[in-house]
């Protein structure tokens, strides 16, 4: 998810358990062919992630298939083509969702790459571009045909955008209408969904919002899974969880380019060159940026997002975390 599922969000999650795939935030295959520093960051992962799908995006099919090259080249398992972004940035590319628009061209973009690469080319869109272009169970055909080892869709259309609720059942149509494999994504907020998603015909769940305010959810959902409770998750857990996210973002500053697999292209200069302070700013806005979906539901939750957005250095925020997770309320109060 842009801006949210950076390598040191999944390594977290992956860290709590019952995670099976871990996708990065969306990368520009322009950017990744023309070694733009900063795409390259958002290409980035670990050992510790894999299995790791690298999603890209772009309309080009040439530089989707030179893209895709790279990303294997860097080691990645999965290469994954965004057509669900509805973003005007994105979308009036000719990439993202509106690559759904021009089924023939979404096809030739993934036959272009599934040619280029030995690594499985995956596809996640959207139910369609809006209520009259509900395209998604054509083109997941004609994308299979194409090449694609298996696709994803978010079951809402790119004008709904985040409005109203997934169609589920469209997606478990386009599952059972396939012999690759179809993973279904929308409104799993809670574990429960994700076991009631994961028996409604489809081969995966996707977990997107749900995971940024519960890292713990999917593994509470192999718990129930597994005909166990959900674990517990305590104050203390959530705590330390944002503790340990500001520990790895923090880190990244002094990690050797070595850790990273950019063996095809050079090791990219990090923002974070820009000095200690830079860097610091840099960690409280993606706490920041997390906060506004960690807190949600919460007991105090607008209070403790108020604390966040307002925490002028690390070592507020640290603070802020500390006493709001951290700090045992008395018996008295
Ligand atoms: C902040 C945010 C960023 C997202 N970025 C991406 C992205 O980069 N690529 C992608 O395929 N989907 C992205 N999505 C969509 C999610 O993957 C998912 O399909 C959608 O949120 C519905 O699932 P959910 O209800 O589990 O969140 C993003 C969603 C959110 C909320």
């Amino acid at each position: 998810m842009a801006g949210m599922t950076d390598t040191a969000f999944r390594r977290l999650v992956k860290r709590q358990g019952g995670c099976g795939l871990v996708v990065t935030e969306m990368v520009s295959a322009e950017g990744l062919v023309r070694g733009i520093d900063r795409t390259l960051e958002y290409a980035e992962y670990t050992e510790e992630e894999r299995p790791i799908s690298v999603q890209i995006f772009g309309g080009d099919p040439e530089k989707m298939a030179a893209a895709a090259q790279i990303v294997e080249g860097m080691g990645a398992d999965i290469v994954d083509v965004n057509m669900g972004c509805p973003v005007p940035k994105i979308a009036k590319h000719n990439a993202g969702c509106s690559l759904m628009r021009e089924p023939a061209h979404a096809a030739t973009v993934i036959a272009a790459m599934s040619k280029a690469v030995r690594i499985p080319v995956t596809v996640k869109m959207r139910a369609g571009w809006n209520e009259d272009e509900l395209n998604a169970p054509t083109l997941a055909r004609m994308v299979e045909d194409a090449g694609a080892a298996a696709i994803a869709v978010h079951g809402r259309t790119a004008s709904q955008s985040y409005s109203g609720s997934a169609d589920w059942e469209l997606v478990a149509r386009i599952a059972e209408s396939l012999t690759i494999p179809v993973l279904g994504s929308g409104d799993c907020i809670d574990a429960r969904q994700v076991i009631e998603r994961l028996r409604s015909g489809v081969d995966g769940v996707l977990v997107g919002r749900g995971v940024l305010r519960n890292p713990w959810i999917l593994a509470q959902a192999a718990d129930m899974a597994a005909g166990r409770p959900p674990r517990d998750v305590t104050p203390e857990d959530r705590g330390k969880f944002l503790l340990e996210y500001i520990a790895l973002l923090l880190e990244e500053r002094v990690r050797e380019p070595e850790g990273f697999r950019h063996t095809a292209v050079p090791p990219p200069a990090r923002p974070y060159d820009s000095g200690v302070a830079g860097h610091d700013r840099w960690v409280v806005n993606k706490i920041r940026a997390l906060g506004s979906w960690y807190t949600k539901g919460l007991d105090n939750g607008s209070h403790l997002r108020t604390a966040i957005n307002t925490a002028g250095s690390l070592a507020d925020l640290r603070e802020t975390i500390e006493a709001f997770f951290l700090t045992p309320v008395s018996a008295t109060s």
